[in-house]
């Protein structure tokens, strides 16, 4: 019980990734917010943490809203006192080059995935200040963000855009004892990916081509992001911040 008595927020928390981070936290002693656009699935999460003995409600939020996560921080502080780990997870993506990738996909990925780990970082870290919390945020970011993926052209921009936003705040309130560090994962086996499959011409063609552009030969799980994700917001991780962890099965490597 590593973060038994500490109050985590986790943004995109109803699938994939933010829901295996919200239960990994909540296995380790975390109080876990369950924050998403999609309540059902929302709800489902914080049902099921609750059936294994955690602790967690649920938030209806738009991470593209300041009012909103603002809202969520003092009601959520309001609640339980404090929030010690920001999860800045929530994300979008849209296929396109340059040449073809419209404004209003252009846009909706850097509100939802740089706007809204922007809001996150602002309110966690003021909260974390007027608490003196030596608090860890955590932002999602890709490996979109460090390379070229094709077709992607907005998202690798808004990807990358978290990853200078991490450095920059974690630079900043290093002194305070406030960790900021990203997490860029390869190809992870999500519900978004699963619908990106489904929506393939070839399903099982494309499968085995994300399987081999990472040299370990898979997919990722949402839960091998977690467990980083868990690591980072511990303890255990107090020399780190501004780091930008890769994790990919080796698909930046070569
Ligand atoms: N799956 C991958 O291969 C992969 C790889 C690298 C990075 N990522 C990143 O990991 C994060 C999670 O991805 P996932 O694969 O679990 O996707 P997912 O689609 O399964 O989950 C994303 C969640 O974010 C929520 N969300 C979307 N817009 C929101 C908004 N405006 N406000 C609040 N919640 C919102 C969705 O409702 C959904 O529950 C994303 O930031 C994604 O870019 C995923």
């Amino acid at each position: 019980m590593k973060l038994a008595g500490k109050i985590a927020i986790v943004t995109g928390a109803a699938s994939g990734i933010g829901e295996a981070i919200a239960k990994k936290l909540s296995s380790e002693g975390a109080t876990v917010a369950i924050c998403d656009l999609d309540h059902e699935g929302g709800i489902r999460v914080v049902e099921e943490i609750q059936f294994l003995g955690g602790t967690a409600a649920f938030y209806a939020l738009d991470v593209t809203k300041e009012e909103q996560v603002q809202t969520t921080f003092r009601i959520v502080v309001e609640k339980y006192g404090k929030v010690d780990i920001m999860i800045n997870n929530a994300g979008i993506g849209k296929a396109g080059t340059v040449v073809d990738q419209s404004e209003a996909d252009w846009d909706l990925m850097m509100n939802v995935n740089a706007k809204g780990t922007f809001f996150g970082c602002k309110y966690a870290v003021k909260h974390m200040l007027e608490k003196e919390i030596r608090g860890s945020i955590i932002n999602i970011s890709s490996v979109a963000g460090m390379v070229g993926v094709l077709n992607r052209s907005g998202y690798c921009a808004s990807k990358a855009a978290i990853v200078g936003l991490t450095k920059s705040v974690a630079s900043d309130f290093a002194e305070k004892g406030i960790r900021v560090n990203s997490i860029s994962p390869g190809t992870i086996e999500s519900p978004w990916i699963a619908k990106i499959l489904a929506d393939q011409p070839d399903p099982q063609k494309m499968r085995v081509q994300m399987q081999q552009r990472q040299p370990i030969g898979r997919m990722g799980t949402p839960e091998e992001i977690a467990n980083l994700a868990c690591f980072l917001a511990g303890d255990e991780a107090s020399f780190i911040t501004g780091s930008n962890m890769v994790a990919d099965g080796g698909l930046t490597a070569r």
